[in-house]
């Protein structure tokens, strides 16, 4: 093993909490033959798909396969055991809106978990669907926009809904209709969940453009100003609309939660992975009492808004929040 490779391991094992037996017994691979199947349908993707869609990083599909692997391995390890601590997993009817590829679906799955995802994309919700075969897993996959939530899931409820990595690819009216039809399908203790969604109120724009203010700046300006951005998928958004801007990744605040679910400072936030991730590892312990830049500013945009909950002020959106 080469050095640098040691270190990332080292460096996972010390900023990874310790994953409770009954967890990590259930991850689960691939077959080889079921991995192949996945590498065909990226392929097809990658063929008929135009250029701005082959990934946003414009990778290969090997390369893609690759990243989906990886970011399956870092939800298992990081957020299937705080999911499963606020929530049990096993059992639990779960809707993921905007499943995409599956890189949550597979490890809830794993779990027990009775999931839902739904997607508008079809050729993701394939590939999802081919990953689960792949380690013999099922769950139930739907073509459908989030804002169509309450009419086509109506009637049915679900103990925990997860926006996980989706909401900040929806339009600002897609973000309130899907949030409102979401809280909806919730019983009275169900669980409202945003996970590994890019906050507005952090100045960076790591997520989409990768330029500082990038997403403060109003669409009409902020499309030409894609041209700046060292992504080539980013700089074709200065010849697209509004819509695509969105579609591309645009950032998230706990406004859109107070518009469309209720005040944010009356929200019940029962958990919030960055703390259950101190809570749980030495390492991440300590960066919280000996704050870096990025720690003070998110500790000095919660002085703004002191009633409202930390978690709405993590660089990331990573929350569950329980229905009254
Ligand atoms: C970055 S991917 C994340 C996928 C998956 N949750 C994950 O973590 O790997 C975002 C997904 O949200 C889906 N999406 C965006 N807007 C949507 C909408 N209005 N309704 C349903 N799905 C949507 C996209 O098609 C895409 O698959």
């Amino acid at each position: 093993m080469c050095d640098s490779s040691r270190r990332a391991r080292w460096l996972t094992a010390l900023t990874t909490p310790r994953i409770p037996p009954r967890l990590s017994a259930r991850f689960g691979s691939p077959s080889e033959a079921g991995r192949q199947a996945v590498l065909a349908l990226l392929r097809d993707d990658w063929q008929s798909n135009g250029a701005a869609d082959r990934g946003q990083a414009g990778e290969s599909p090997e390369e893609m396969l690759r990243d989906l692997e990886a970011r399956t391995g870092r939800n298992r390890r990081l957020v299937i055991p705080w999911l499963d601590a606020a929530r049990p997993l096993a059992d639990a009817a779960i809707l993921e809106v905007g499943c995409g590829t599956g890189c949550g679906t597979v490890p809830l799955t794993e779990q027990g978990a009775k999931v839902t995802g739904v997607d508008l994309r079809d050729d993701s919700l394939r590939v999802t669907r081919a990953r689960l075969e792949a380690q013999g897993l099922s769950a139930r996959l739907i073509r459908l926009n989030a804002d169509e939530l309450a009419a086509g899931l109506a009637g049915e409820s679900f103990d925990v809904v997860l926006f996980w990595a989706s909401l900040e690819h929806m339009t600002p009216a897609e973000r309130l209709v899907a949030l409102r039809g979401a809280w909806d399908l919730l019983p009275a203790g169900g669980l409202l969940g945003v996970i590994d969604t890019p906050n507005r109120l952090w100045d960076y724009d790591a997520h989409a453009s990768q330029l500082p203010f990038f997403h403060w700046l109003p669409p009409r300006i902020a499309l030409p100003y894609a041209a700046r951005s060292s992504r080539p998928s980013c700089r074709a958004l200065a010849a697209a609309d509004e819509d695509a801007l969105y579609r591309y990744g645009r950032s998230v605040s706990f406004h859109e939660f107070d518009l469309a679910v209720a005040p944010a400072e009356t929200l019940d936030v029962v958990s919030g992975l960055d703390e259950f991730l101190r809570r749980h590892n030495f390492p991440r312990r300590l960066r919280w009492w000996c704050p870096g830049r990025d720690r003070r500013h998110a500790r000095r945009l919660r002085r703004r808004c002191r009633r409202v909950h930390q978690a709405f002020f993590e660089e990331s959106l990573q929350l569950l929040i329980r229905k009254p």
